[in-house]
């Protein structure tokens, strides 16, 4: 539901966003001087650039056909997934980084988070956030916090490998996500506390319920049990049949308190992979409690990079692992173990979700959770479990001390901006690829023979075949593994012309270049969240007499193909030009608006052949926009702060 700030924008700006307008305040750059040498070494920024690997040997054929039927009807039932809705990527945000991520408190909301979500949430019709991670098991709320923070810390898990801090919280944390919600709509995923069953300490849920209403979609019960035992969060007699009890135990909590309305959006068992789904399945976890649980949920990363912060596990060389993130077989590994698993909580009735993933646990490893390889691999882990039918997945985003994932600056912040995870990229575009229609099916292609390298996907919206996704894992300059896609459409005819927007960096071990249909949010601590450059749709022609289409894909690169228009996005972006380096408490008016249509049908001429004259006609209209957007930015006039 998108309430009143963006409402009135989108009113404002109806005429306009299907001009393609796009309307960017450059950022005052920092003072790079002024960077503190500790900043520098956060994980978040380090600057490894690992080797991409090599050509495969053989190499796939660079020039192969999809036939696609032209229907959902004409694909085999069996490898058609469920529908998909663009809320699937979402994030999880481990409690502890929300005042970094978020913001102080309910009126000091960051920007740049504003401006990130809301370009997913106007793809995607909405953006679904969990937040929680192993800092909800110990949460408890009080009534204030020094400085009116929503959110404060407290070291209280040393078992854990990963030191989580107990997180403590006011009643504005609601407030603050809660106003979220009606900036960028966003729906929220909260988690209750777990580490103790006499105490269900269940106030995030009662004030859940009363201050976000309908934006909340969840509730988590325990955050991966199966490592309860491993964490000394219980004794080692705890098995999956405890985990069940003990849900058991939570629902009769909040069955016994009247100030939790809404009592049957559970999800569990989100466990990691030391026990199956299956396994707490066999407790009766589904059939006991089917009334109660609103998804069925899973964690589970890759690959684990603790070593190098805990000294536990082995040291795994980034070299040698990133060769593993990039070929089809890594999402198809991933998903294939979920699958039963998923087809019993369908039966169920139930959706099933990936609740917590990334490249690595522990933070994630230099030079691969960073860099585009990883936006393409999270891509195609993304597709691939839409078409193993799960309903969402969450982005894991744990704050400056790990590798994967967008950071804002905290005491460099009067100088610089955000710096983004590359994986933000992968659910920008997932968000694109499923569209608003919670009527998209995913088929994996598996053509060019099936290559390791080249996977490719059709996406079906209301049942006819709407785009085309291509994948190309291989890095090479020299241009000869670049490939050419010939799409026919069986039991149908290619349009005459299709639009494709590339996803493109220079190689798969790059950080900083990464562009979505040229556009870019920037490099490290410059991002505000608006994309930079000028939106360029490429508009292929196809040969109707043959029913072909010719898609040439660059290596690397992913390449989505819009077989039919789309709806134009208007984006509502909040600016944060107004950034002052004089105190860190800055008040800053939302006084440019800025619009930028993702896939609108008229604008892409603008990338085709008339380019020139587009352009010139995107001149005009900025220069007649920008009072108007003034005006708009000043009906809206709700007040959002930077805070550092
Ligand atoms: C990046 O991480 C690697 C591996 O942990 C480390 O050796 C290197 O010093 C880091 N670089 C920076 C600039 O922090
Ligand atoms: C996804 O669900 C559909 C509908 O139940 C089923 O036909 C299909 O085989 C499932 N896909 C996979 C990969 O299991
Ligand atoms: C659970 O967490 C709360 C809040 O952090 C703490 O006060 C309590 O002692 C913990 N209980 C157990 C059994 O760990
Ligand atoms: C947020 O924090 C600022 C600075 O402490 C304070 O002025 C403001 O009143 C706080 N807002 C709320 C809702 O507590
Ligand atoms: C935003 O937060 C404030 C509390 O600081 C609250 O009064 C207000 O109702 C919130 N707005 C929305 C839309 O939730
Ligand atoms: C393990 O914990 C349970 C629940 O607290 C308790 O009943 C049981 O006695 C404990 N078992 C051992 C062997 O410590
Ligand atoms: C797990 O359940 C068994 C069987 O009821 C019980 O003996 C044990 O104490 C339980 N362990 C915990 C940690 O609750
Ligand atoms: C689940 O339901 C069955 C049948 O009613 C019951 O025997 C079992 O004890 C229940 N399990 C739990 C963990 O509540
Ligand atoms: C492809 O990925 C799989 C799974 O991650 C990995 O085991 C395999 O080594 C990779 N293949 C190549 C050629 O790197
Ligand atoms: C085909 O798509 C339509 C519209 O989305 C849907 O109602 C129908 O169930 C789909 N058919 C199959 C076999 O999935
Ligand atoms: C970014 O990409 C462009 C085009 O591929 C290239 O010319 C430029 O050198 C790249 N910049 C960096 C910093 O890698
Ligand atoms: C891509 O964006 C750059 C600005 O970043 C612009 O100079 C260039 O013309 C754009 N390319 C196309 C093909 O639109």
């Amino acid at each position: 539901m998108l309430l009143f700030a963006i409402a009135v924008w989108s009113l404002c700006l109806l005429d306009v966003a299907t001009a393609s307008v796009t309307v960017f305040n450059q950022i005052p750059m920092g003072i790079q001087s002024a960077v503190s040498s500790t900043a520098t070494v956060a994980a978040a920024y380090n600057d490894t650039i690992l080797n991409p690997p090599p050509v495969p040997v053989p190499a796939p054929a660079t020039s192969f056909t999809l036939n696609i039927p032209s229907v959902n009807t004409s694909v085999p039932q069996s490898q058609l997934s469920i529908p998909i809705p663009g809320t699937f990527f979402g994030f999880s945000i481990e409690m502890s980084v929300i005042t970094q991520l978020f913001g102080v408190n309910s009126t000091f909301i960051q920007v740049p988070l504003l401006n990130l979500f809301n370009l997913i949430s106007e793809r995607a019709g909405a953006l679904h956030v969990r937040i929680g991670g192993n800092t909800q098991e110990f949460a408890y709320y009080v009534p204030t916090l020094p400085e009116n923070r929503a959110i404060s810390k407290q070291k209280a898990d040393t078992n854990n490998p990963t030191e989580t801090p107990a997180v403590i919280y006011t009643m504005d944390l609601f407030y603050m996500l809660s106003n979220i919600s009606s900036h960028v709509g966003v729906k929220w995923y909260i988690g209750v506390p777990f580490n103790d069953t006499s105490d269900f300490r269940l106030e995030i849920v009662e004030y859940s319920e009363a201050i976000l209403g309908d934006n909340l979609i969840g509730i988590q019960v325990g955050n991966e049990p199966d490592l309860y035992v491993a964490h000394q969060h219980r004794n080692n007699t705890y098995g999956p049949a405890n985990y069940t009890v003990e849900v058991g135990e939570l629902i009769a909590a909040m069955a016994a308190d009247s100030n939790i309305p809404v009592k049957n959006i559970l999800i569990g068992p989100s466990v990691s992979g030391t026990w199956t789904p299956e396994q707490v399945f066999d407790t009766g976890f589904i059939t006991n409690y089917t009334d109660d649980l609103s998804a069925i949920s899973v964690e589970h990363y890759p690959t684990e990079n603790c070593f190098p912060v805990y000294g536990i596990s082995t040291y795994h060389d980034p070299q040698l692992v990133f060769p593993t993130f990039l070929n089809h077989t890594s999402a198809v590994s991933l998903v294939q173990p979920y699958l039963n698993a998923v087809s019993i909580s369908q039966a169920a009735g139930k959706p099933f979700l990936m609740f917590e993933t990334n490249s690595a646990s522990c933070g994630g490893f230099p030079g691969i959770s960073d860099s585009f390889g990883a936006t393409l691999w999270a891509l195609d882990y993304g597709l691939q479990m839409a078409y193993g039918n799960f309903s969402g997945a969450m982005l894991h985003v744990g704050g400056q001390n790990v590798y994967y994932n967008v950071a804002p600056p905290t005491n460099q912040s009067k100088y610089f901006e955000w710096t983004i995870g590359s994986v933000y990229y992968s659910a920008l575009v997932a968000a694109e690829v499923f569209g608003k229609t919670n009527t998209a099916q995913i088929v994996d292609m598996l053509g060019n023979n099936a290559s390791d390298f080249t996977p490719q996907y059709a996406i079906y919206e209301n049942g006819a075949l709407a785009r085309v996704g291509l994948f190309n894992f291989i890095t090479d300059p020299s241009g000869a593994s670049d490939y050419t896609a010939t799409i026919t459409v069986d039991g149908g005819t290619v349009p005459s012309s299709v639009q494709v927007k590339y996803l493109l960096s220079d190689s798969v071990s790059t950080k900083n270049n990464i562009t979505w249909a040229n556009q870019t949010l920037g490099t490290v601590r410059e991002v505000d969240g608006r994309f930079k450059g000028d939106e360029h749709v490429v508009t292929i022609p196809c040969d109707t007499g043959a029913n072909t289409c010719q898609i040439p894909v660059s290596a690397p690169a992913f390449a989505l193909v819009f077989l039919t228009p789309e709806n134009a996005i208007s984006t509502a972006t909040f600016s944060t030009t107004m950034y002052t380096n004089t105190a860190a408490t800055v008040r800053i008016d939302p006084t440019v608006l800025a619009t930028s249509n993702g896939m609108s049908g008229k604008s892409w001429v603008l990338g085709s052949t008339s380019k020139q004259q587009a352009s010139g006609a995107l001149r005009r209209l900025r220069a007649s926009l920008g009072g108007m957007l003034v005006g708009a930015a000043a009906v809206a006039g709700f007040l959002l702060g930077h805070w550092d």
